[in-house]
């Protein structure tokens, strides 16, 4: 592997690829600890610097085994985490930003992570019941307190982007960004552009379908969150696989693999970009990794983009329930 690049984000540098852990703990099915570190070693060793994780993830399980992974190893490190769904997985979504639950939470992560900081904390979901100013104003005391160095907001709206960046400044927006879900690139990147705000597409690779992994409902465990959301559930999992169809062939001719073809779409959004796929293996870690090479002229992005024209996917990104709390 060659040496991975630095991209920033505001003033924040980090890998130019970053691994989301999420699916060690939360939502993805059974996950095996030891794999999981293995994993999460195998990265640094490599050069990620950049992990992303979540209070929500696994109820605190995906923090405290990050902790552990990096015991040792915390310069290494840019540790990513995040703060808002006060409710367990299953259980009815209640999100909080009041000022006495950051301030909570962030010690909660912190112990559970066992460091004495945070590199970035995002919030996870905006409360539609607090004031922006309130939660990015408790963001902010962290920060001037030295338990956090840059924030983050996740799935935020345009005007609440610019709200909380006049608090103080977002380093980040964290939100989906993929070959099939493109709702970020008419107004919020042109407006993190504006503002200085670096972008962290999350689940780059569409939940691992767009890598052409899955091609029946089936394949995904019992426990597995995907079957319940609309792309995966309802017969549209089969009507997206003419994506997957169109991006393998266009990948066998650069002889690389879908998932690196998507991937590498994303990475050529902008040196302000930097996805963070997630995966427990470490196969998948390195060709993901790979894709950082893979080059591709105007010609190719165009061809690629036409393999998932938006009007084409099948089902919204979340369901009703959860796509309330996006763009906040
Ligand atoms: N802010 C938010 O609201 C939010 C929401 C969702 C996710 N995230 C963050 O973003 C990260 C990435 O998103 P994601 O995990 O949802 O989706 P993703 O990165 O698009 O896809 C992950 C899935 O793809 C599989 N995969 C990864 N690399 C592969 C490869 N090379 N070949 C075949 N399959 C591969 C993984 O499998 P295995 O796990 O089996 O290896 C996993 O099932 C998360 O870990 C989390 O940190 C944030």
């Amino acid at each position: 592997m060659t040496d991975i690049p630095t991209r920033h984000l505001g003033e924040l540098a980090v890998s130019a690829q970053g691994l989301g852990c999420m699916g060690m703990s939360h939502g993805y099915g059974a996950a095996d600890d030891a794999q999981s570190i293995a994993t999460l070693r195998h990265a640094l060793d490599l050069g990620v610097t950049f992990l992303d994780t979540s209070d929500f993830y696994g109820a605190g399980h995906n923090e405290q085994l990050i902790g552990r992974a990096i015991a040792g190893r915390r310069d290494e490190v840019v540790l990513a985490t995040k703060f808002g769904f006060a409710n367990r997985l299953g259980e009815p979504t209640r999100i909080r930003g009041d000022a006495a639950y950051v301030r909570q939470a962030c010690e909660a992560s912190l112990r559970r992570l066992r460091v004495d900081h945070i590199d970035l904390y995002y919030q996870h979901r905006v409360d539609p019941q607090v004031p922006i100013e309130e939660t990015v104003g408790a963001m902010a005391e962290l920060v001037r307190a030295g338990k956090v160095r840059h924030l983050g907001l996740s799935e935020a709206g345009a005007r609440t982007i610019r709200r909380a960046h006049a608090v103080h400044p977002i380093a980040a927006l964290q939100s989906e960004w993929s070959l099939w879900t493109r709702d970020l690139e008419a107004e919020i990147v042109p407006l993190c552009r504006e503002l200085g705000i670096g972008l962290v597409p999350f689940s780059p690779l569409g939940r691992g379908f767009l890598t052409g992994r899955y091609s029946s409902v089936e394949e995904l465990a019992e426990t597995d969150m995907r079957r319940s959301q609309p792309r995966f559930a309802d017969g549209n999992l089969e009507r997206n696989l003419a994506i997957v169809a169109k991006l393998n062939e266009l990948a066998a001719a650069k002889g690389v693999t879908a998932g690196q073809l998507a991937l590498a779409w994303v990475q050529h959004r902008g040196d302000d970009v930097v996805p963070i796929p997630g995966t427990r293996r470490q196969r998948y870690l390195e060709e993901n990794l790979a894709a950082l090479a893979v080059e591709l002229s105007a010609e190719d992005l165009t061809a690629i983009e036409a393999a998932a024209p938006p009007e084409q996917v099948a089902g919204t990104r979340y369901d009703a329930t959860n796509l309330a709390f996006v763009n906040g």
